[in-house]
């Protein structure tokens, strides 16, 4: 199978999210609580790279929401929760963790969901952004790359479930769809 080319190669992965968590446990040393709630499927190799890697005490959660269709031309359906958190985030710093933010709606649909259950705080963490795409802005407190508008696969993220544990970040060529 070949193989597509790389936009962010491992090291360069590895090197960033080490540097996001450091941020996270410097934002959340005095906070007593913190719940990382991973975003399915795409955030799942991200997620366990960056919790891995911090040091304040927290707990993981995952949600999954509908995503795309097999083509990027096929927008988004309306955004919707297909799956909850286990345990109630009442009184919580929540953190949600996303693989990427396209135009945005998911990830600011996702916050005012978790807004709704008044959690002590709502922030976001995400590996990838494409500014260029942004129809719904949506606060970004903590970001790993800003790409420009290509579609992007491996570590977790997929086309049409493909490519998604390539331990780098590719850009994916229209003729590799
Ligand atoms: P948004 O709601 O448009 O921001 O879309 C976010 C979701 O679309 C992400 O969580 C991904 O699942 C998916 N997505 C957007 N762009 C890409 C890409 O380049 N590669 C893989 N998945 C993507
Ligand atoms: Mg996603």
């Amino acid at each position: 199978m070949d193989l597509p080319p790389v936009l962010l190669s491992q090291d360069e992965i590895s090197a960033r999210v080490d540097e996001l968590a450091a941020e996270i446990d410097r934002v959340y040393a005095e906070a007593g609580s913190l719940v990382l709630i991973g975003v399915l499927k795409g955030s799942f190799i991200f997620l366990s790279d960056l919790a891995r890697r911090l040091t304040v005490p927290h707990r993981i959660e995952f949600i999954a929401v509908s995503s795309y269709g097999a083509k990027e031309s096929e927008v988004a359906d309306p955004v919707r929760l297909i799956m909850d958190v286990r345990h109630a985030i009442d009184d919580e710093n929540v953190l949600l963790v996303e693989d990427i933010v396209d135009t945005g709606h998911t990830l600011a649909y996702l916050k005012r969901l978790f807004a709704a259950h008044d959690p002590r705080s709502v922030r976001t963490c995400t590996l990838l952004h494409k500014p260029d795409r942004t129809e719904e802005d949506v606060d970004l407190d903590f970001l790993g790359f800003t790409i420009p508008d290509v579609w992007v696969v491996g570590y977790g993220l997929d086309y049409a479930e493909r490519y998604r544990t390539l331990p780098y970040i590719a850009e994916l060529p229209p003729e590799m769809r």
